[in-house]
């Protein structure tokens, strides 16, 4: 069997070294830009060239290296019946359920307030948080959405949930399809994204959805940038209908200097780490994966490419 490692990691060893020990029976190789066909079995890869599938044309699935596979999904000749093959949950709704709950904090718990007194070395307590004031709306319900919101559902949070179809979470209210977004909007203050990008989702995010959220609205965005209508967010802000913004993902990554989200007391910007890949996990899942594929075993997280996610 041959697996080809397609990412543009300047030490691919870190990553061929433990396929290797994982799959001791295949042969591994690394992308080459130059190189020729390899006749690669299966690819393991992350935002790959169009060369990808000129070259490679005996490709029996491929394993995309993040949730998200719309950067795959942008590929044009990604052929239409290839088997694409996402990465599940590997470690990444645990750092995401963190990473909500830490931005959440920042305001229901006034964390920036507490700093700014400790610089003028005030001592002053300020009201204790009332779980009801800030009701949490958690949009796209997959393994990381769902981890976010149990996780702040059993902080006794009042947390419902969004998504293009049905789900049923216990202590979690669910909304599902564009007819009930509405009704979703309307009970949520703090709205996360962790939707996939589709055509269905791109621009979601704009100054009539944020608009619709209870005053005193927080934005967490750990989906992606083209998400979000980036003026939008900006106006809202300006307007007041939004307290604060933390974001990790933007429309064009590194969010370019000048850029008027840097100036902005109210968002807080992280560069796209709200929830790390993690090799050792993820490499146990895709070559186990892998494995079960080359014996006409079923896999789990195969892509609807039409769908999109
Ligand atoms: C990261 O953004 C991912 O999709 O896993």
């Amino acid at each position: 069997m041959k697996i080809l490692f397609v990412a543009g990691d300047p030490k691919p060893e870190r990553w061929t070294v433990p396929i290797r020990e994982l799959v001791p029976d295949a042969e591994v190789y690394v992308w080459d830009p130059e190189g020729p066909a390899v006749n690669a079995d299966y690819a393991i890869v992350w935002q790959p060239p169009e060369a990808l599938f000129e070259r490679e044309k005996n490709l029996k699935a491929v394993f995309n290296l993040g949730a998200g596979i719309d950067g795959l999904l942008k590929v044009p000749n990604l052929p239409k019946d290839l088997t694409v093959v996402r990465l599940e949950d590997a470690g990444m709704s645990a750092q995401m359920a963190e990473y909500v709950l830490h931005q959440l904090l920042e305001a229901s718990r006034e964390m920036e307030t507490y700093r700014e007194q400790q610089r003028q070395g005030v001592w002053k307590i300020h009201r204790p948080i009332k779980r009801s004031e800030w009701p949490i709306g958690v949009m796209g319900l997959g393994h990381i959405g769902k981890r976010v919101a149990r996780t702040l559902a059993d902080l006794d949070y009042r947390v419902s949930g969004w998504a293009r179809g049905q789900h049923s979470l216990e202590n979690v209210t669910t909304y599902a399809g564009p007819d009930q977004l509405g009704e979703f909007l309307n009970s949520t203050r703090v709205l996360v994204n962790t939707l996939p990008l589709t055509d269905a989702t791109r621009d979601i995010i704009d100054y009539d959805l944020l608009s619709r959220l209870q005053p005193g609205a927080v934005l967490i965005n750990v989906g992606r940038g083209e998400h979000l209508v980036e003026n939008d967010l900006l106006r809202a802000l300006d307007e007041g209908r939004l307290l604060r913004a933390s974001l990790d993902v933007f429309r064009k990554e590194p969010l370019p200097a000048g850029h008027p989200f840097w100036q902005r007391r109210e968002i807080t910007i992280t560069p796209h780490i709200s929830a790390r890949t993690l090799r050792d996990a993820t490499l146990e899942q895709i070559t186990g994966k892998i494995r079960d594929h080359a014996q006409g075993l079923p896999v789990s997280g195969i892509v609807d490419t039409s769908r999109g996610y």
